[in-house]
């Protein structure tokens, strides 16, 4: 096999070693652009568990990176003049001009023929070949000639950074966050040489706005040096920042939806880029290369497409899944500056946590310490007596007050609609649905969504609470929680809007056929999808109505003995079809700008809020965005806004979902992948909130009070697989952690 490669970095290098010791027939050819002993940027780092793999691909080469490069188990991070060290965690660095050499030197001795100083400007100018290796980086041009067939996106971070060095010698990667008048700059840096000169990495990175406020926008790479010299002078030590091509830039997240086309295969930062917040760059291009190799060892050499296909497939989630924490870390950095009321150890928790791979339970592991202090300190806030070294239990088993409602910990069950109900009345199930939850330890259940009007349900199996039947059946449900469990259980009211008139889950889902369909009403009189029966567009006359509707159920729901009602503005609902600007297109006052499209919500939750009691804590389920900024969708900016329009008009938490509004909306499913609006929300109009999606465990959960990024955690699916989920997580606790019931006590773990 004839294989040739564009660019001689991390990528195309390991390929290279790695098809020669595989396949010692085949020839290699590399072309690289620069010289020898040209390269941008100072260090790279990898984690243990990154060093694992490469010791089984090649030994040789992994011998000689672990005999050059600089290793510590320690992050340092410098916050509001404080120091704070966190241990266990295994890493090295080692400069990334002695990777590529290592790499270089490997490679030529099993025979690959690296030609430096050649450009290989046109791809289809690639002499005689099986196989093109396009390492070509994160500008790569082969990407550019077949973006049709690649499909690349890519996405520019809202930070700019700059690479750059210096002499001070460092123990630990280092991170120090730095107030300015403009915002707050961070460092990411990380030893990677320790003689005969010491030398570390150190990034500057900081918001895009405060960058520009700066005036760094008009510095050349001395100034930036100068600028950033006086800057960190406290943290330098007197020693001077290295430059080397260190301009600022924003980070571009590369992602592509094919990885080959014909025998050209894309590798590393070619196919996709990973923010260096989580290091993870070289470490993926290199990973690109094992994966390569193996495709080819198992699929052979004769059908190569086929087997870049097979290549493709397999190693293309497993990137996917990386480029998620590195997209969700990045993220934090940009949005840094909401933290900085955060103490110290939080802020260190929170730092360590952010790409939410690494857990409570998985710090705990690594720095039982730093985990220990932080769910002390979040226990005292809490209000329980805490000693400084006696027991403490975990954020989500200490107790959360709002108003004069004090949940015990804090697990909710997310409402859940359960299509089981006749003419709105819940029955025997709901009863049984919400009564075993309790009886699971749950904190605070919030029963699903019960519709205000008849014609407000999203199907005939909804439940409601616009009659004397409906009140009465729910007060046994609330009854039997408060009798035998010590949950706390609200309610969530609503209209389904243009959502209205459907058939069950189980029956698919779609809208109603006469003779069975009732008229609806929505924000417009679109329908949500194309072809379905369109809504009649809400007049003034039917918004007092629904006014009067919310206002009566609301105290139905007092009566019945709710500790707490939520209001549905999620989901492409009534009331989330208003919020947002993709399904709102009136043209009066309740349409076009943000606080037009909020006027008839609001006042919802305001008349609302005069009749629920005062004691009694109110909640608004929002959709924080609708996953579609750059198509002029509800941003978690506009949520903000919104979020803390509600809590000056008497809203005590935000229950925080996304999406409903349109079917083009693309959620990034996965772990905790709404937490981020959660976060963005609580700092940014300073309310409590309520995190949920994707959300399974204790664990996670743990993750995210700790952190701040919420203050309850609702877990919809989890629970239906697993009523005592609560009790299951409090197993290995102290007794009392969380109430079990009196008839259980003989099995308590
Ligand atoms: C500020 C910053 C910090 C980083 N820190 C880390 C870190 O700590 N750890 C980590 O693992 N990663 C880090 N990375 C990422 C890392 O540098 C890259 O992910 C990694 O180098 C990718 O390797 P690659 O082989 O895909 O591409 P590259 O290393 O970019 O190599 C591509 C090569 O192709 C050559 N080339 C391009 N086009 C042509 C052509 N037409 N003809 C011939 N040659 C061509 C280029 O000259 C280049 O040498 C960082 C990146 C940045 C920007
Ligand atoms: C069967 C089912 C019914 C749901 N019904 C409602 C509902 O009535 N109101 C609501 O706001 N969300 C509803 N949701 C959404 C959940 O409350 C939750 O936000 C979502 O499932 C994500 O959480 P999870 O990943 O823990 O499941 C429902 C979800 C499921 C699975």
């Amino acid at each position: 096999m004839r294989i040739v490669g564009l660019g001689a970095g991390p990528a195309n290098l390991y390929a290279s070693i790695l098809f020669r010791k595989a396949f010692p027939d085949c020839s290699v050819v590399l072309h690289e652009r620069n010289r020898e002993d040209d390269t941008f940027g100072f260090g790279v780092v990898f984690s243990d568990e990154t060093l694992g793999h490469f010791k089984d691909a090649d030994p040789e080469s992994f011998a000689a990176i672990t005999a050059r490069f600089a290793r510590w188990t320690d992050i340092d991070t410098w916050f509001r003049g404080e120091w704070t060290v966190s241990t266990g965690h295994g890493f090295c660095g080692l400069a990334r001009v002695e990777l590529l050499k290592i790499l270089g030197e490997r490679a030529r001795a099993l025979g690959v023929d690296i030609r430096y100083g050649t450009e290989i400007t046109d791809p289809t100018t690639v002499p005689d070949a099986d196989l093109v290796l396009c390492g070509d980086g994160v500008a790569s041009a082969v990407r550019t000639k077949w973006a049709d067939m690649f499909r690349p996106t890519v996405t520019q971070g809202k930070a700019r950074f700059a690479w750059l060095g210096t002499t001070k010698p460092l123990k630990a990667f280092t991170f120090v966050f730095a107030p300015t008048e403009h915002g707050p700059f961070a460092v990411h840096a990380y030893p990677y040489r320790t003689s005969p000169t010491p030398l570390s990495t150190w990034i500057v990175e900081c918001h895009e706005d405060t960058w520009r406020k700066s005036g760094l926008d008009r510095c050349d790479e001395p100034e930036t040096k100068r600028r950033m010299e006086a800057l960190f002078e406290p943290w330098l030590d007197g020693h001077p920042l290295l430059i080397n091509r260190s301009i600022w830039r924003s980070f571009p997240t590369v992602t592509c939806e094919r990885w080959n086309h014909g025998k050209y295969v894309l590798l590393g930062d070619a196919s996709h880029t990973a923010h260096f917040s989580i290091g993870s760059g070289t470490k993926l291009a290199m990973e690109d290369a094992i994966a390569l190799v193996d495709a080819f060892k198992v699929h052979g050499t004769k059908d190569v497409p086929k087997t870049l296909d097979a290549f493709t497939t397999a190693r293309r989630p497993e990137t996917l899944k990386l480029q998620k924490a590195a997209k969700t870390s990045r993220e934090w950095f940009e949005n840094v500056a909401r933290y900085e009321g955060q103490s110290a150890t939080q802020f260190t928790f929170n730092l360590m946590t952010r790409s939410r791979r690494i857990t409570y339970g998985n710090l705990a592991k690594r720095d039982p310490a730093l985990v220990d202090r932080t769910a002390r300190a979040f226990a005292l806030a809490a209000g329980l007596a805490v000693t400084a070294d006696g027991p403490v239990v975990p954020p989500v088993f200490t107790p959360f007050r709002l108003r004069d409602m004090t949940v015990p910990n804090r697990f909710v069950v997310s409402p859940m609609c359960q299509y089981s109900a006749k003419d709105g009345t819940p029955d025997d199930w709901h009863l049984v649905h919400l009564g075993s939850r309790a009886v699971g330890g749950a904190g605070l259940l919030i029963a699903e969504a019960t519709a205000v009007t008849p014609d407000g349900r999203i199907t005939p199996g909804c439940t409601g609470l616009w009659n004397d039947a409906h009140e009465a059946a729910w007060k046994r449900v609330v009854d039997f929680v408060h009798g035998h469990s010590a949950s706390k259980i609200g309610i969530q009211i609503g209209h389904a809007g243009a959502k209205a008139s459907c058939r069950l889950l189980w029956e698919g889902g779609a809208p109603l056929a006469a003779p069975d369909a009732w008229p609806t009403i929505g924000v417009t009189s679109t329908p949500f999808n194309t072809g379905d029966p369109a809504p009649r567009a809400v007049d003034r006359a039917d918004m007092d109505r629904l006014v009067e509707a919310f206002m009566l159920a609301a105290r139905r729901a007092d009566r019945a003995g709710f500790d707490l009602l939520e209001l549905h503005m999620a989901h492409g609902y009534l009331l989330s079809s208003f919020l947002s600007p993709l399904s709102n297109t009136r043209t009066d006052a309740y349409g076009g700008t943000l606080e037009n499209r909020m006027r008839f919500p609001l006042e919802i939750a305001e008349r609302v809020r005069a009749v629920w009691p005062a004691a009694k804590p109110l909640s608004v389920r929002l959709s924080a965005s609708d996953w579609l900024d750059e198509a002029g969708g509800q941003t978690v900016e506009d949520s903000i806004v919104i979020a803390a329009a509600l809590k000056a008009r008497g809203v005590d938490v935000i229950d925080v979902s996304s999406a409903g509004n349109s079917l083009k909306s693309k959620p990034e499913y996965g772990r905790m992948y709404q937490a981020s609006f959660a976060d963005a929300i609580r700092h940014g109009a300073g309310v409590p909130v309520i995190a949920v999606g994707g959300i399974s465990d204790g664990d996670q959960a743990n993750t995210l009070l700790a952190a701040g990024a919420c203050d309850l955690v609702a877990i919809a699916r989890a629970h239906l697989g697993d009523p005592y989920l609560a009790l299951h997580a409090a197993a290995g606790l102290p007794p009392g952690t969380v109430a079990w019931p009196k008839q259980y006590l003989a099995v308590r773990r």
